[in-house]
């Protein structure tokens, strides 16, 4: 056999894949499918989806006290850092089903195309995008420390309590370029001292008493 056509053979087979993927979910970015992950019995039922949903159809988990609720922040660049540790939350939970996620994403970017990404990798998920209008911070970075540190959507979270629905009263904040080794559970029951609302690790010396 020329030793040419033996390079020809796997081109044909790339060109092949890449067509069928784009025919079959054009409007998402293209990730694995994650399994289904299922509650433990002992869990705790956050909401009965036949009875209770949203005005808006969504699944009242997404308003629920008994729900564990995460905040993270969703953009194209670092999708697939955020899809690692969705799933990686997942993965370590006993009650996968109780965990409702809040996306973050900017005002401009494609919100039906993060959606959708989302969506396709983790058909399961209860999740909500919220817009987050970067020009009212943009003014307010200072540049000085790290340039990835430069993104709007990096200081999102500083305003979670206005993005999210009052009705969500504690949430778990998480990069998108971090895997949790543990059940999410264990992390948000941490006690808040009196009069704390909020709670960090200490890394890289950082000093929180200033
Ligand atoms: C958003 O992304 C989808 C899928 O890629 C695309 O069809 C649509 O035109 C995009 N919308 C905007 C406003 O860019």
């Amino acid at each position: 056999m020329p030793k040419t056509q033996l390079f020809h053979f796997p081109l044909l087979l790339f060109t092949m894949v890449v067509a069928f993927a784009a025919a079959t979910t054009p409007v998402a970015l293209q990730f694995k499918e994650a399994p289904q992950f299922y509650n433990s019995p002992d869990c705790a039922l956050v909401v009965d989806k036949d009875r209770e949903s949203g005005s808006d159809g969504e699944p009242s988990i997404l308003c629920s006290d008994r729900a564990l609720h995460v905040a993270m922040t969703l953009d194209t660049a670092y999708i697939r850092g955020t899809l690692a540790a969705i799933l990686s939350v997942l993965q370590h939970s006993s009650c996968p089903q109780n965990i409702a996620f809040h996306f973050v994403a900017s005002a401009t970017a494609n919100a039906s195309l993060l959606r959708a990404t989302v969506s396709s990798s983790f058909p399961f998920l209860n999740f909500y995008v919220y817009p987050f209008d970067d020009t009212s911070v943009s003014r307010l970075i200072s540049t000085s420390i790290r340039s990835a540190l430069d993104c709007p959507l990096n200081y999102a979270r500083s305003y979670l309590a206005d993005l999210l629905p009052s009705c969500v009263h504690r949430v778990v904040y998480l990069d998108s370029d971090l895997v949790l080794v543990d059940d999410i559970a264990k992390l948000a029951a941490t006690q808040l001292g009196d009069n704390s609302v909020l709670a960090a690790p200490e890394y890289c010396n950082a000093n929180f008493t200033s």
